[in-house]
């Protein structure tokens, strides 16, 4: 019903001074609220109506209660049949609007019934969040596909390497050195298990999809990735500064998922600060229980920091800034730090630079541990 509007020559009604309009509303179970079709003014209403609206500017008249109520409709004032859904910006809740018209004692009501809809509304959103992480993760799942392929063909060539360098390392220590190529020879060895680690876990993820999670300390994850990292660091002439908190309780986590993470975070971090002065590179790695009570891991660098834009994207698989990146990094730390419950996040660091960190809950009273 479209609400009589402006009807010439009724009687004026006065606001409140229809008790019988009153005690009527009062009897329906919805915020309901009777407006002059005559000049928009309030008459009477329900209690679930004053509960509702009582706090919003303007609640006691027609056209700026509408005006309040955002809807994404603008010139929605003509109310037509379908009923329109709308915000209360004061309580954010939802609520559908259903117009009726009404002649009492010859004054003309436009009456108002208000269904609050906030559930569903919630319902819907959620839904949608939730198809929109199905669908990421899907997409991610096809990666591992693709990884998994690759994982396949490396496995064996990893393994030969690693068996090679075990030799050379015999080799060495039987001829008592040198000790730059013994050490050489270590780093190597490293960086080739860390790739068959790796390699193995995403053959794993891509079979079993669940992260094997156990109480793990944050100083081991945060030493072996620095150690991954040192040569290329030292390349560059940058210092790693580790500032963790003292006594940091330990994580629930995939070790090798998170190291993963950190990796991809702190190579990122690197990468920013290729093209800035050598003196003024700075690499940080903070870690601290935040006030939420989770283990938080921030990785602070003086790169060039990202625009607006960018930081808007940054999280979208194949986004890249980069002329040989492949833009799926930080798409796979966010899903890996949320399948462990925790938060990837970015923010500009104080004095330039970015930030870019992740949390994970605590292991203690986790199962198995
Ligand atoms: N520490 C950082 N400082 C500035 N930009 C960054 C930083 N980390 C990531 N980015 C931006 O996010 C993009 C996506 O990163 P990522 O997913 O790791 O993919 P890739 O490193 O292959 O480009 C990068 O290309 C870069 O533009
Ligand atoms: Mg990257």
């Amino acid at each position: 019903m479209t609400p009589a509007r402006g009807a010439g020559g009724r009687r004026k009604a006065a606001a409140g001074d229809n008790a019988a309009v009153a005690a009527m509303l009062e009897a329906i179970p919805f915020p309901c609220a009777a407006f002059a079709s005559d000049g928009g003014g309030l008459v009477a209403a329900n209690d679930g109506y004053r509960k509702a609206f009582a706090g919003l500017d303007g609640h006691d008249h027609r056209a700026r209660l509408l005006a309040a109520l955002a809807d994404g409709d603008p010139d929605g004032s003509d109310a037509d049949a379908a009923p329109r859904e709308v915000n209360a910006p004061h309580s954010n809740r939802w609520y559908a609007l259903h117009w009726g018209a009404a002649d009492v004692e010859g004054t003309a009501l436009d009456l108002l019934t208000a269904v609050d809809i906030s559930a569903r509304i919630e319902a819907l959103d959620s839904h949608k969040s939730r198809q929109e992480k199905l669908l990421f993760t899907s997409r991610l799942m096809s990666v591992g596909e693709m990884a998994a392929t690759l994982a396949h063909e490396l496995n064996q060539p990893l393994a030969a390497i690693v068996n090679y360098l075990n030799g050379s390392l015999r080799l060495v220590d039987q001829a008592g050195g040198p000790v730059q190529v013994e050490r050489a020879l270590i780093a190597a060895r490293t960086q080739a298990e860390h790739a068959a680690a790796v390699i193995s876990r995403v053959r794993e993820f891509v079979r079993a999809r669940e992260p094997r999670r156990d109480a793990r300390d944050l100083v081991e994850i945060t030493n072996t990735v620095v150690e991954l990292l040192r040569l290329e660091a030292e390349r560059l002439q940058l210092r790693i500064e580790l500032a963790l908190a003292p006594g940091l309780p330990a994580v629930y986590a995939d070790r090798v998922m998170v190291e993963q993470v950190l990796l991809n975070l702190v190579k990122n971090a690197i990468e920013a600060m290729r093209e800035i002065p050598a003196q003024h590179r700075g690499l940080r790695i903070e870690g601290r229980v935040n006030l939420d009570g989770e283990v938080e891991v921030r990785v602070c660098d003086r790169g060039e920091g990202l625009s607006e834009e960018q930081g808007a994207q940054l999280f979208s698989p194949f986004f890249t800034t980069k002329s040989d990146g492949l833009g799926i990094g930080l798409a796979i730390c966010r899903s890996i730090i949320e399948y462990h419950e925790g938060r990837l996040f970015f923010e500009p660091r104080e004095g330039g630079g970015s930030v870019f960190g992740f949390t994970l809950p605590p292991a203690e009273g986790r199962g198995q541990q």
